[in-house]
């Protein structure tokens, strides 16, 4: 991991990160480990949860709870609250040990690292009930993580009133890693709701264009192969979604000889998708020629029970965004006459009450983190080192960052990518001072306009 390596080296002496108390909530993987290593040679003190209930490396999360001694019996590491295989009751009790900085002698924390929003909703939904004076009581069709989020935010105000309040107020900011987790924030922000200032790290070039598409052409097959192992070239994959994720993943499934049909909400995409050459149709019009369905839309109800029932026997079913709303496996659920065999963890065949039979990867969750180990770590290095460099702008800069939603400058975006040439013997061509002003830029960049796409 160049990047988080060379961050260490310039910034490890100045100890930037010294008084941050960082929450964190990112999947619990080997390259979360360098993350949170870097963070501490940084100054930080850190207390981690994963951020999906199947993400995490256990040996990742020893290892770091363990800590550089590696001495079980002196642990000098970092309080980790993850485990592969978590309840959903246990996960949110993780999530809210995160902010339990009583073992540290504080309050809380003054910074959270986030992915897909978990963290910053509690404390965001926490604050809310708290001014309500009342958590309310879940509706009639809540589902059952809805359900014991009420009951820790009740929990907590039945503790203290004021827990979530008090929290929030020690927060001078969020980084938020992932496309849905951003969108969150963009919500709150437009609502008037964003308590602190964030970080979308998402949208640095070197995080999105890079993790979420060659990151996805990487652990989707690896999630594929390790669940199934099933021969990818030859069969009809139906790749819902188009974005950064659904490019990585419709790429790799042709890489490996699959017939790859792709669906899309949005015009541009769609006909982005048709000039790349994927056949774009609805589900529903070809459902029955489908041998492997991934979802990578970001949204809910993208895949629904009818869907499945219309799947070829056998079929290979998964889900890589990031909640696990898009296939309605609660549905599935309740089919009548409907059996789920476990073939192994984190792959069940569901028996169909039409005689056919479906395989369903990590429960509908994301299956390259599930099945697979996620993304390796020379692309992680990429995101993660956005996220260093974000921390360091909220911790360290609080008057530049008023509460709202931000991106980082791009000089450091190009900073990024420029940390990661040398490993792959990259040749960069240097600007000339002429060719510089003829294009208008300066030598040492950055070279692109905010409105360029790359
Ligand atoms: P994106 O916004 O670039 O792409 C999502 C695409 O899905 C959009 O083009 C949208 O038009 C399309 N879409 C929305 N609803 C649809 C529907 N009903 N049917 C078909 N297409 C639909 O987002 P990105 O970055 O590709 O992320 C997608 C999801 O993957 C997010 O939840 C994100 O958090 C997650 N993610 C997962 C990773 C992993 O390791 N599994 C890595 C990075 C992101």
């Amino acid at each position: 991991m160049p990047g988080l390596m060379s961050l260490r080296e310039e910034f490890g002496p100045l100890q930037p990160l010294k008084g941050a108390r960082i929450a964190g909530s990112l999947h619990m993987t080997v390259q979360t480990a360098v993350l949170i290593e870097t963070l501490v040679a940084l100054g930080a003190q850190v207390r981690w949860a994963s951020c999906n209930i199947f993400s995490t490396q256990d040996e990742a999360a020893a290892a770091v709870a363990v800590g550089p001694t590696g001495s079980v019996q002196a642990p000098a590491g970092v309080p980790v609250f993850a485990w592969k295989g978590e309840s959903l009751q246990e996960y949110w009790w993780a999530a809210e040990r995160i902010f339990d900085w009583s073992a540290e002698g504080f309050d809380g924390p003054n910074m959270i690292l986030d992915d897909g929003g978990d963290a910053t909703l509690l404390v965001h939904m926490g604050v809310r009930y708290e001014a309500e004076g009342a958590v309310p009581a879940p509706d009639a069709d809540a589902n059952e993580e809805w359900t014991i989020i009420l009951d820790v935010l009740r929990r907590s105000l039945e503790r203290d009133p004021q827990y979530w309040t008090r929290m929030a107020s020690g927060i001078r900011g969020v980084t938020e890693e992932t496309t849905t987790g951003v969108h969150r924030l963009y919500e709150l922000a437009a609502e008037g709701r964003l308590l602190f200032p964030a970080i979308n790290v998402n949208d640095s070039v070197t995080k999105s264009k890079f993790d979420n598409k060659y990151g996805i052409r990487h652990s989707l097959p690896d999630g594929l192969d390790r669940a199934t192992d099933v021969l990818i070239g030859g069969k009809v994959a139906f790749v819902a979604g188009y974005g950064d994720v659904g490019k990585g993943a419709a790429e790799a499934l042709r890489g490996q000889g699959a017939r790859v049909i792709v669906s899309e909400i949005d015009p541009i995409n769609a006909l982005q998708a048709a000039m790349d050459g994927f056949q774009v149709a609805k589900l529903s019009s070809v459902v029955d020629q489908v041998d492997i369905l991934i979802t990578g839309t970001g949204n809910k109800g993208v895949v629904t029970v009818e869907n499945l029932l219309g799947l070829k026997h056998l079929a290979v079913v998964g889900n890589v965004g990031h909640f696990d709303d898009e296939i309605d496996m609660a549905a599935l659920a309740a089919l009548p006459g409907v059996e789920k065999v476990e073939i192994k963890p984190q792959v069940h065949e569901w028996r169909l009450p039409n005689g056919r039979s479906i395989l369903v990867m990590s429960e509908g969750r994301l299956m390259n983190l599930g099945n697979a180990t996620g993304h390796p770590s020379f692309v992680m290095s990429n995101s993660f080192s956005n996220q260093v460099l974000a921390q360091l702008e909220l911790y360290t800069k609080p008057e530049e960052y008023p509460v709202g939603v931000y991106r980082l400058p791009k000089v450091l975006d190009e900073k990024v990518a420029r940390l990661h040439l040398a490993a792959l013997g990259v040749e960069l061509t240097e600007l000339t001072p002429e060719q510089a002003s003829y294009i208008g830029v300066p030598v040492e960049g950055p070279y692109k306009p905010e409105h360029y796409r790359y």
